[in-house]
């Protein structure tokens, strides 16, 4: 993967702080919709964890066995390892799966595929690391199908340290399923009533963020064959 470590993802590291909240309402829905309906002696993955939310939300609604997250910005990692307590919890600042042949049971990552410069290595390396018939769960909403993408896509490149990719939906099902997964994908469908920021360069206006968190952003579902 040609990934480098870096620092912190967002050249201005508060915003990465406030990612919690803005996420923690999306990680709930990849909860609620994986077909696992619990985690009992599972391993699971989290690519791209950054601040370790996620595994800890997941592990208060399905507790597993132990989780593992990786991601590229040091920092964000630093600040996981501190944040996790007494949960079975390894964060790692990695943007490689070499040492976790055949071990997890499900895997995530919550918009991470489009800051991955090669997404054939890494369907790859996550169909590696993944046990028979392991799943992997990604979420993504940044890909060249979502009609505010092209704006989106100008403003994260400036705040980025990671280089952005511009993948459609196809291009995406498509490597995953040479990787040889079986492909499935369902809309995001956000049912829960969503607080309506100002209007602004991302959501200019409020059915700009109901179609998107409905229509746009997608729950990938790649399963190990
Ligand atoms: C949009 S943030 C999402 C963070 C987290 N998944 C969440 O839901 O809040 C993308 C994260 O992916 C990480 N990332 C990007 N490319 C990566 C790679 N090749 N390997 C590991 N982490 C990566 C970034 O450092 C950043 O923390």
């Amino acid at each position: 993967m040609t990934s480098k470590i870096v620092d912190t993802w967002l050249t201005n590291s508060q915003e990465e702080n406030a990612m919690f909240d803005d996420h923690y309402p999306l990680w709930k829905v990849m909860i609620e919709r994986m077909s696992e309906k619990s985690l009992k002696g599972k391993t699971v993955l989290d690519f791209g964890c950054n601040q370790g939310g996620f595994l800890r939300v997941l592990y208060q609604q399905k507790p597993f066995q132990k989780g593992i997250g990786i991601d590229v910005a040091r920092q964000a990692i630093q600040i996981a390892n501190e944040n996790k307590g007494s949960l079975p919890l390894t964060y790692e600042a990695r943007d490689n799966l070499e040492s976790f042949q055949s071990e997890i049971d499900v895997a995530f990552s919550h918009e991470v595929l489009y800051l991955i410069q090669d997404l054939k290595q890494h369907a790859q390396k996550i169909f590696d690391c993944l046990k028979a018939e392991g799943v992997y769960y990604a979420a993504l909403g940044c890909h060249s199908d979502n009609p505010l993408w092209a704006n989106w896509q100008k403003m994260i490149e400036a705040e980025s340290n990671i280089e952005v990719q511009n993948y459609s939906l196809n291009f995406i099902a498509d490597t995953f399923r040479n990787a040889g997964f079986a492909v499935f994908a369902q809309k995001f469908m956000l049912n829960d009533f969503m607080l309506m920021k100002e209007s602004n360069s991302y959501f200019p206006s409020v059915v700009d963020s109901l179609n998107y968190y409905w229509d746009y952003k997608i729950l990938w579902k790649f399963v190990k064959q």
